[in-house]
Parts: C-alpha cells; sequence; structure tokens
C-alpha cells in the first residue's frame, strides 16, 4: 500500500513489536528497528548521540517499546520508576521531536502502542498507568501540531496479548479471568495488534488523527465485567 517508506520501530525485537516489523517489512517498508542495547530509550543522551549517529529520513515511526514492572506504589523503586516513564512516554516525545522534520517533509505518520492502561487504572501499576496516560497525552497534542503539517498521530491500545509480558505480570488464574471476561473470550495476538498500528500508518486511515484504536476482545466495551 502507497510507496516505500522507512519506518523506525521502537520496541521492534518484543513479541508485539516484533510483529509489528514483520507487518511493515511484508509491505516493502524499510524498517529500522534497533535493539535497547543499540539505543536506550531511558538516556537522553544515548537517544541524542543515535540520532546524530544514523540520521534516519523517517517516513513513519512506530513506538512501541514499553516497561512494565508491577509493585505497589509505596514500594517502587525510583530509579524503575523514572526508567518506566522514560520508555513508554518521554523518549516517544523525544523520538518525534527528532524525527518531525522528516515526517513533515514526507507527510508521513506517527503511531505509539499505549494499553488499556492509558485510560483506566490498575493496582500495583501506578508507574506504568502515569506512563501510558502521559504517552496518549502526547498523542493527542502531537496529532494536533504535527497535524497542521498533514503528520497524523494515533495509539493502539492492545488489551490483554499473549506475550511474556503479560505472562510474566499476571497469574495464570488471572490470565483464565481475563480470557472469561474478553468477549471473544482469548487474549489477543501480537500480529493482530501489529495489524492494528500499520494500518494506522497507512494512507488507509487517511483522516484518522489524534485516535486511541483499542484492540481488546471488546474487554472494556463492558466495563470490564464478568460475563
Ligand atoms: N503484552 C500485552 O498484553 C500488552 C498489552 C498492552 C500494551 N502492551 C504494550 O505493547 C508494547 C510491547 O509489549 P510486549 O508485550 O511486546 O513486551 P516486550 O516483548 O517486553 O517488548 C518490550 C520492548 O520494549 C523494549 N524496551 C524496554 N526497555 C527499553 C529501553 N530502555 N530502551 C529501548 N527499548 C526498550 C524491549 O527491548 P529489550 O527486550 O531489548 O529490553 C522490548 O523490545 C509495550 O509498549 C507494552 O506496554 C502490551
Amino acid at each position: 500500500m502507497g510507496d516505500a517508506r522507512t519506518v523506525l520501530v521502537t520496541g521492534g525485537h518484543g513479541e508485539i513489536g516484533g510483529a509489528i516489523v514483520r507487518r511493515f517489512e511484508a509491505a516493502g517498508d524499510r524498517v529500522i528497528a534497533p535493539t535497547s542495547a543499540e539505543l536506550d530509550l531511558s538516556d537522553p543522551a544515548a537517544i541524542a548521540a543515535w540520532f546524530a549517529r544514523e540520521a534516519p529520513a523517517v517516513g513513519a515511526l512506530v513506538h512501541c517499546a514499553g516497561l512494565n514492572r508491577p509493585a505497589p506504589f509505596e514500594q517502587i523503586d525510583e530509579a524503575l520508576f523514572a526508567r518506566t516513564l522514560s520508555v513508554n512516554a518521554l523518549a516517544f516525545v523525544d523520538l518525534a521531536r527528532r524525527c518531525a522534520p522528516s515526517l513533515r517533509a514526507q507527510r508521513g505518520s506517527v503511531v505509539a502502542v499505549s494499553s488499556l492502561y492509558g485510560f483506566v487504572a490498575r493496582r500495583g501499576r501506578l508507574a506504568y498507568v502515569m506512563a501510558k496516560h502521559a504517552l496518549v497525552g502526547a498523542v493527542k497534542t502531537l496529532a494536533l501540531e504535527l497535524g497542521d503539517d498533514g503528520v497524523r498521530v494515533n495509539s493502539v491500545s492492545p488489551g490483554f496479548i499473549d506475550t511474556r509480558m503479560t505472562r510474566q505480570n499476571n497469574s495464570p488464574e488471572v490470565i483464565r479471568g481475563f480470557e472469561q471476561r474478553v468477549p471473544l473470550g482469548r487474549l489477543g495476538r501480537p500480529d493482530e495488534i501489529a495489524e492494528a498500528v500499520y494500518f494506522l500508518s497507512t494512507p488507509a486511515a487517511g483522516f484518522i488523527n489524534g485516535h486511541d484504536l483499542v484492540a481488546d476482545g471488546g474487554y472494556s466495551i463492558g466495563g470490564f465485567q464478568t460475563p
């Protein structure tokens, strides 16, 4: 669909990010997906150095990197708290600012991977909830400022996806509970999130700007109720 673009994908070596990379590559786009060792998003100096070195002419930016380490709020480690905010949210703004000239020149687009926790909260997830709420706020504001130049900025909020992150942070009983409460009766797959991200990045979504596309099998629409 459309001309091949250079697409910068963060978190592209994770489970959802890997599916996103494969989706763009399948469409013929050139994907740049640095590992966290190559581009540490918790470190503004590392971000500056990477852009100075690589100077990518980005036509689409996908921010999928994320960090979610549960802890009751009084026990959150301060360094981890700062890292969670940086990787999920602050780095996104930094990346968008650095990609803005080429995005404007190509009338490109930006997609951030948020979460249900970008609009609701959960016990023991303060840093992640704060970070994803901040990310969604950034998406909406950038949709206005970059929208002036034809650059669309949107987010995808996955529900519970069958990934290591979900299995690490939830017991098997909790995961069974999710499966029962999701109207479609299952967790989502990384490729289903990749498809939503890809769609938002293409001209097929040409009039969609500042939108959060919830891909959760209908979990949130029923008010998170049991069946
Ligand atoms: N899994 C779910 O059910 C679910 C639900 C809602 C939203 N999400 C969101 O979806 C995205 C991907 O999640 P996932 O399940 O695929 O998790 P994942 O496999 O753990 O992927 C997370 C990615 O973020 C990268 N990352 C972490 N810290 C980084 C840093 N300091 N610098 C650069 N990259 C860093 C990781 O790189 P390294 O592995 O190299 O550290 C990894 O590639 C995240 O934004 C997450 O919040 C996931």
